[in-house]
């Protein structure tokens, strides 16, 4: 019998990430060269201190990110509007008429680093909701319970039965991208409703279960928000991923904070992926045996579903070992990267 041989090499459309975290300031210059390197577009996670809540704050913030590219770079920020109890449905609906932003993300109050001034309850943003139905703008959603009585590994779940299910019925004509899924549940019920719903997917939660998060000692650098499930749930984010389903594609969930914010009593949620992220997205459709659908997930399915074409240009990816540095230095802080310092199978040329 013959083996298929191993494919070595794999050219697809450029990527998108559909769900970064860049912050500002010095972190931005650090960490931006490493998404755009990779990406085409981004679409821009908003919740900085304070959070981006209007028009001009969007406008600013793009600037200040164009500013920060380096030379030579071809990346387009997509910008998105943090909502709170308090946004108003005439200023969401004018910055999507005026191309400023193209989303806009739901975070329940609390639920995750800089979430604070997120939506407390939904009947508070009903009218926002309405519009942005009506003008067919999509709505991003951190998708966890933040009832202080559901366990923290019951909160993607609990936040579907109790939030997401509601919210769809409510608002039949939302589109809505439930971002970095972390069960099978969320894979079912995004498939099952994706004629409304899609998901984003993190490479981090397509490699490490809970239990990475204690492997020898305690991995603060692991640990984020969705925190990772069971190893049964990883497996079903992978069948996912790699189904080439239009429902699924891309979203690094690249959120840099400085060590000593993370290697602390109290640290914070974040993984630091953007520089291994398609390397690492690669060996897990390699493994999975489903590189041909690597360009849907990567390349395809995100565009397809926001409405915009894909990228013309063609990157190509190697088998052939690549190393990123165990952690990239921000003033006297520096910033641990996801898979940093081991060796990578696969290799963007
Ligand atoms: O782990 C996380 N970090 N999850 C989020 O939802 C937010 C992010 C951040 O901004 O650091
Ligand atoms: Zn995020």
């Amino acid at each position: 019998m013959t083996m298929p041989s191993a494919i070595d090499t794999i050219t697809i459309r450029r990527p998108d990430d559909w769900h970064v975290h860049l912050r500002d300031g010095a972190m931005l210059a650090a960490v931006l060269p490493f998404t755009a390197a990779q990406f085409a577009r981004a679409i821009i996670m908003p919740n900085l201190t304070p959070p981006i809540t209007t028009i001009e704050a969007a406008r600013a913030y793009r600037e200040r990110i164009l500013a920060a590219l380096p030379p030579g770079a071809n990346f387009q920020p997509l910008m998105t509007c943090y909502l709170t109890d308090h946004t108003d449905p005439d200023e969401i609906a004018q910055g999507y008429a005026e191309g400023v932003w193209v989303a806009a993300k739901l975070y329940p109050a609390g639920a995750t680093t800089n979430a604070h001034h997120g939506v407390t309850d939904l009947a508070n943003i009903g009218g926002v909701l309405a519009r942005m139905e009506r003008i067919g703008m999509h709505l991003l959603i951190h998708g966890e319970s933040t009832d202080p009585e559901v366990d923290i590994f019951d909160r993607e779940s609990v936040f579907i039965e109790r939030t997401l299910i509601g919210l769809l019925r409510a608002h039949p004509g939302l589109r809505i991208v439930l971002e970095h899924i972390t069960t099978e549940g969320a894979a079912d019920f995004v498939r099952a409703h994706a004629n409304q719903c899609a998901a984003t997917i993190t490479p981090h939660h397509l490699l490490i279960n809970r239990t990475s998060l204690f492997q020898g000692g305690l991995r603060p650098h692991l640990y984020c928000l969705p925190v990772a499930k069971r190893e049964r749930h990883r497996l079903a984010l992978r069948r996912a991923a790699t189904s080439g389903d239009a429902c699924f594609f891309l979203g690094t969930d690249t959120a840099p904070h400085p060590a000593g914010a993370k290697e602390a009593a109290c640290g914070c949620a974040g993984c630091f992926v953007a520089p291994t992220a398609l390397a690492c997205y690669a060996q897990v459709f390699d493994e999975e045996n489903a590189l041909a659908n690597l360009e849907k997930f990567a390349s395809l399915n995100g565009p397809a579903w926001y409405g915009l074409p894909p990228n013309e240009a063609r990157v190509t990816l190697r088998r052939a070992t690549s190393r990123q540095p165990a952690e990239i230095a921000l003033g006297d802080e520096r910033v641990v990267i996801f898979r940093g310092d081991e060796p990578l199978a696969w290799s963007l040329s």
